[in-house]
């Protein structure tokens, strides 16, 4: 078994992989609301992986300092070999996000693309209150995940079971079964803006504001 959430192995096939089952939805869905946010100082982002996020946001927002906290160390090395000329308002962290428990930076928007599923119960819900104490008040947050609930058709369920075995085994995902991320998100201050749905609901974009 792997250690968890250990993406070293399938890095050089990950965006691949990605673009076979889904096209460019998981590429486009995370940045769905992107252009409704009129201002942005200090963004950061969580599990970027290898970094594909990462042009559009500097072309939004190109005074914004970025950080951008991705554990894989194959993974970030992509990130960083993409924006090796990138300004040094950019700033890589070879670290998960629990590195910022206790820390005092502060973020007036936040990007959660397709990490939080790879949580536990336990462990999504301590995700969520770091983000949030890491936000301002009205601090954006832009969350995109896969999404099952209880009107999804059994097909995507099938799906969502295997794409999350396939990740179980593949990089020690500690998660066994997609979470019930509004529940989640719903015990903390947040204004919901926006939803957007892709492939017929089996992916949702939602963009937060801290209250
Ligand atoms: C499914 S991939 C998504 C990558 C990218 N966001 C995308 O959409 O292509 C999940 C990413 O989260 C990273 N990750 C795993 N555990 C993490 C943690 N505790 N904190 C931050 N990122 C984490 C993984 O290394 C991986 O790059």
């Amino acid at each position: 078994m792997k250690g968890s959430n250990d993406f070293d192995a399938i890095s050089p096939y990950y965006d691949h992989l990605s673009w076979l089952v889904f096209g460019k939805t998981l590429k486009k869905a995370p940045l769905t609301f992107l252009n409704k946010i009129s201002r942005a100082d200090k963004i950061l982002i969580v599990g970027g992986g290898t970094g594909g996020i990462l042009k559009p946001l500097i072309n939004a927002f190109p005074q914004a300092e970025i950080h951008y906290y991705e554990p894989s160390k194959k993974m970030l090395e992509q990130a960083q070999t993409r924006f090796k000329l990138a300004s040094n308002r950019l700033h890589f962290y070879g670290q998960p996000l629990q590195a910022l428990q206790d820390s005092n930076k502060r973020f007036d928007l936040v990007l959660t693309p397709f990490v939080l599923d790879l949580f536990s119960p336990k462990r999504l819900e301590q995700a969520i209150s770091i983000i949030y104490n890491l936000l301002e008040a009205h601090g954006n947050w832009l969350h995109c995940d896969f999404y099952v609930d209880k009107n999804s058709p059994w097909w995507q369920r099938q799906l969502n079971s295997l794409m999350h075995g396939f990740f179980k085994v593949a990089t020690g995902m500690e998660s066994n079964t997609l979470q019930d991320f509004d529940k989640a998100f719903n015990k903390h201050a947040l204004l919901t803006n926006a939803v957007q749905k892709f492939s017929q609901g089996m992916i949702q974009s939602v963009w937060y504001e801290k209250v």
